[in-house]
């Protein structure tokens, strides 16, 4: 039998609370008293994940009959916690409410002193319903029990998105039943970066139903990502027959854009992409799935026979529509599997993008921010906002600082007025070019990602010495998971520090790029040459 705690008589929740959690709460009433929470304290909730939060916890009934009671009801909340004397109460409309009730009380619990907590109602609900973060797995592979842990890192901060970017030239990270070379080849690579040493890795279906089942325990969806029509030279690699040339071409050992990329003009390129989709698509649930978009270099389209044909015979301009008529091709194959796509925001450039599909807008620059307000203002479209300054965390903390992460508003004055309507969320990115072991991969995470997750939950207000407060006390946290993570200190370079560290990142960054980068790069926006 549940018992619900009694309400103390005239304890009234009043005011403009704090409480020590990350991310902040929409409304916090304090009251007078405290809780303490103990392990003799009983905690009732209808979701197992929930209870086993607080396993620590004695079964047997505290003398004095302190509950914890986790309630499904009627709220206009995500969740309402209300925290008296005698007890604790939960009340969300549904299973994940209560678990971001469970959630925010674990953060107020593990940050008291001795398990005593203030009397407080807290009323939330998250500003933003896409909170997301990146994982390459594919310029360096993380296996399962790394990906559960940054799951679990996510949940702690109510980020509910784990984007997951399988496919890229450096390796293909995921088995496809119909085209098994992906794995067999396309997952492997010589050696990275003049190591020497071969490289490899690949989620079999059992590790993503693994992942996918452990993530929507903690209410993260997992949306899949693979890259097209560029950064596809992993792809190609497998089988050589889909590009332009059909030359044989290693899989990428360095990093940077290639122009070995998916031919447009052959339809054995959309029997593969229908393949390799509908295989991922049936491993993950989620309504969204990544089709990329970013980066593609133009060189081999242009030397294309067959893409030049197709391109005439669709009175197609450039190869900006080009890659729109790739890419309205691939969403109605996503529309068939009942996915929402997502791209990346070069992939408005074509002006023929699907109308249902969502921007994650990257690109720095005002430029750019401006280019994807005008097409979403008029088209209705949700937009994702991955910035590179500062929401790409694989970059150092000299250039995107804990503090510029938390200060960034994702509702960008260069989006102007009316952003609200078409913002849907944040998302922090952890590409890996540099990002080599589990280690690193948190320490470019943390504590930033809890700045993130805070733009993405709490109203826009900010204060940073009140926000960097309450992180001292909840990243601790994350040691208890076994998680590292850089310290507040380090996370704010000074001036001159920040420049060292960017430069030495900026360094090591091209030492590492391929030689033909640059020429790829600069093809991105070609335009085909004008006849005589
Ligand atoms: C990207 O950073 N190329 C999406
Ligand atoms: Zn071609």
């Amino acid at each position: 039998m549940l018992k619900s705690p009694k309400r103390l008589s005239g304890r009234n929740f009043k005011g403009e609370g704090t409480v020590n959690i990350i991310p902040k709460p929409l409304k916090i009433e304090n009251a007078e008293g405290s809780f303490r929470f103990d392990s003799a304290v009983r905690v009732f909730a209808p979701v197992p994940i929930i209870s086993s939060m607080f396993d620590e916890l004695d079964e047997t009934v505290a003398p004095d009959g302190r509950t914890v009671v986790f309630e499904l009801g009627v709220t206009e909340y995500d969740y309402v916690l209300e925290i008296f004397d005698t007890g604790v109460k939960a009340v969300a409309g549904d299973a994940e409410g209560l678990f971001h009730a469970a959630i925010t009380l674990k953060q107020l619990v593990e940050c008291s002193d001795n398990g005593e907590i203030a009397a407080c109602r807290i009323c939330d609900r998250p500003r933003f319903p896409y909170r997301g973060v990146l994982m390459d797995v594919s310029r360096h592979f993380f296996g399962v029990d790394v990906v559960k842990k940054v799951i679990d890192a996510m949940a702690l901060f109510k980020f509910n998105y784990l984007h997951l970017h399988l496919s890229d030239d450096q390796g293909f990270r995921i088995a496809c039943e119909k085209m098994p070379l992906l794995t067999e080849h396309a997952s492997r690579r010589a050696q990275t970066c003049g190591d020497g040493k071969p490289y490899g890795g690949f989620f079999t279906e059992a590790d993503v139903r693994e992942i996918v089942s452990y993530a929507a325990e903690r209410y993260v969806n997992v949306m899949p990502e693979i890259d097209l029509p560029g950064h596809t030279r992993a792809v190609v690699s497998a089988y050589p027959e889909l590009s332009c040339s059909g030359k044989p071409v290693e899989v990428a050992t360095k990093f940077g854009i290639f122009s070995e990329i998916l031919c447009a003009g052959k339809d054995e390129t959309y029997e593969a992409v229908r393949n390799i989709l509908g295989d991922v698509a049936k491993l993950f649930p989620c309504k969204y799935f990544h089709i990329g978009g970013d980066e593609v270099a133009k060189l081999e389209w242009a030397k294309c026979e067959r893409c030049r044909a197709l391109m005439e015979k669709e009175g197609l301009a450039d190869y900006e529509k080009l890659q729109g008529y790739f890419t309205c091709k691939v969403t109605d194959m996503l529309e068939e599997l009942g996915k929402t796509p997502v791209v990346w925001n070069e992939a408005l450039l074509s002006g023929m993008l699907d109308k249902n599909a969502v921007i994650q807008y990257w690109k720095p620059g005002a430029k750019s921010a401006r280019e994807v307000a005008a097409a979403v203002r008029e088209e209705g479209r949700r937009v994702i906002v991955s910035r590179h300054n500062p929401y790409y965390l694989d970059q150092p903390y000299g250039y995107s600082s804990l503090k510029a992460a938390y200060e960034f508003e994702p509702c960008l004055a260069e989006f102007g007025e009316g952003a609200e309507a078409f913002v849907t969320g944040v998302e922090c990115t952890l590409w890996a070019e540099h990002i080599d072991s589990a280690e690193k991969l948190f320490s470019m995470m943390f504590p930033r990602a809890a700045a993130v997750a805070e733009s993405g939950w709490s109203a826009p207000q900010k204060n940073y010495s009140v926000f960097a407060e309450r992180l001292r006390k909840v990243i601790k946290m994350l040691r208890a998971m076994g998680i590292n993570y850089t310290s507040i200190g380090d996370s704010n370079p000074s001036f001159v520090k920040g420049i060292v560290e960017t430069v030495a990142f900026q360094l090591k960054n091209m030492s590492r790029i391929d030689a033909s980068s640059a020429r790829n790069w600069r093809s991105i926006g070609m335009r085909p040459k004008k006849k005589k």
